[in-house]
């Protein structure tokens, strides 16, 4: 990472109001409950991660002109060092009267330290507090945040739609000058589930390789939070004797099966150097191989189950006992890279082989010649392309593909 890095949240952090994509009415609540704020009741602003509760609070401050007075739950030690923090500027008059806000961020991060009597802290802090106190949680449902929850008003932040989402990167992408597809940038909103902070964090990270974000560049990248995830499962398997610690680990890894093949074929003989463990290691493996064979041959679905027990419990207790060396797991690349491409090329060949049956040409030659013409009627003609797809009597998953590909 070079020295000058600075993380776009941070770069187009909001500043006022205006910067702030979307959340208007909630806004207006939270405006609303200071000009007529009366002791005794706090604001309770819940939401999820990185939909801007924060930044909101700050901009909201900046653009009343008053001081903001922040305490971090999850920094402050103790129940003490609130009140010396928040109970000082609740108390006081303001020099030169400017007046104050009082942020109580991540809430949760206090609350989960009962002993420490955070809660009650903040309970009594609301009760004697002159100015107006915002309280910033994920989930205001919680048990421990009952009490707090009964003193308060509660205005949500609701999760920032995908186009919200996307017109701000748009608008980061035209600062930042760097080139994008729409559909692209739509597709990192997607992925973000309405979190701000990720899309921006996953925007930047593209940027930093690719000179165009493009379709391609978002697949990759979910590709690669993928093998992030593998690793750990891996480690599980190859590193337990206990079939219970294994069973399942495959069950949150959102990837292909036959990635989890490779990945176990890749790296079982690095794992596994005893000859014996080895052995038992690949029939497990070979096993899981025939139940895939019957899955897909005969839609066995059920096979799954054995499936993923014998590439996990099975490779597990293929060893004798756990190996203590370190060992670094890698993805196959060559055969990985290999497998996405012709995973990827398989649609327009079979398509390219219908086209080549009706005219009479190869495949090859149709796949050149005549797939670019139909992927452009396939975007500019929506009639003409069903036309077609009837003729060449192409099924639904070659119609999407087609349909995708404008
Ligand atoms: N609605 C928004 N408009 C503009 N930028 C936003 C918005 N929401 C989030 N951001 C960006 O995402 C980053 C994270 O936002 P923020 O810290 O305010 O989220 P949060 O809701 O407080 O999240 P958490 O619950 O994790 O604390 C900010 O730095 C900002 O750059
Ligand atoms: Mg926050």
């Amino acid at each position: 990472m070079p020295d000058d890095f600075i993380p776009w949240t941070k770069k187009y952090l909001p500043k006022t109001l205006s910067d702030i994509a979307g959340h208007g009415k909630a806004i207006e609540q939270i405006r609303n409950f200071i000009s007529k704020f009366k002791k005794g009741k706090a604001l309770m602003l819940y939401g999820s991660s990185g939909g801007g509760k924060t930044s909101a609070v700050y901009a909201l401050a900046h653009d009343l002109g008053v001081e903001l007075v922040e305490v971090n739950a999850s920094d402050s030690r103790n129940a003490d060092s609130i009140n010396e923090l928040v109970g000082n500027a609740s108390k006081q008059m303001s020099l030169f009267f400017k007046s104050k806000l009082i942020l109580v961020d991540e809430l949760e991060g206090i609350a989960g330290r009962q002993d420490r009597g955070g809660v009650q802290a903040v309970q009594k802090l609301i009760e004697s507090s002159t100015y107006p106190i915002i309280l910033v949680v994920n989930d205001p449902y919680s048990e421990k945040l009952k009490s707090l929850r009964k003193a308060s008003v509660l205005v949500e932040f609701t999760e920032r739609p995908h186009a919200d989402i996307s017109s701000f990167l748009k608008k980061i992408c035209q600062k930042e000058k760097v080139d994008y597809d729409e559909e692209a940038l739509s597709m990192i909103a997607r992925k973000s589930g309405g979190d701000m902070r990720a899309a921006i964090n996953d925007l930047q990270s593209l940027s930093e390789t690719n000179k165009k974000i493009s379709r391609t560049d978002v697949e990759e990248l979910g590709d690669r939070e993928r093998t992030e995830a593998i690793i750990p499962a891996l480690i599980k398997v190859f590193k337990t004797t206990e079939p219970g610690i294994a069973l399942g680990v495959f069950d949150n890894v959102n990837e292909d099966l036959d990635k989890i093949f490779l990945w176990i074929d890749e790296n079982l003989p690095k794992e596994y150097t005893k000859p014996a463990d080895l052995a038992r290691g690949f029939e497990a493996l070979s096993r899981a191989d025939v139940f895939k064979g019957r899955i897909m041959r005969w839609q066995y679905y059920r096979f799954y189950v054995y499936c993923y027990d014998l590439l996990s419990a099975g490779i597990a207790l293929a060893k004798d006992e756990k190996y203590k060396t370190m060992t670094e797991y890698k993805p196959t690349s060559r055969i990985l890279k290999l497998w996405m491409a012709s995973q990827r090329n398989m649609k327009k060949k079979a398509i390219s082989e219908k086209i080549g049956e009706k005219t009479h040409t190869s495949r090859k030659r149709a796949m050149q010649d005549t797939l670019p013409y139909l992927r452009a009627v396939f975007r500019n003609n929506k009639k003409e392309g069903e036309r077609l797809s009837e003729f060449l009597d192409l099924d639904r998953e070659q119609i999407e593909w087609l349909s995708n590909q404008a």
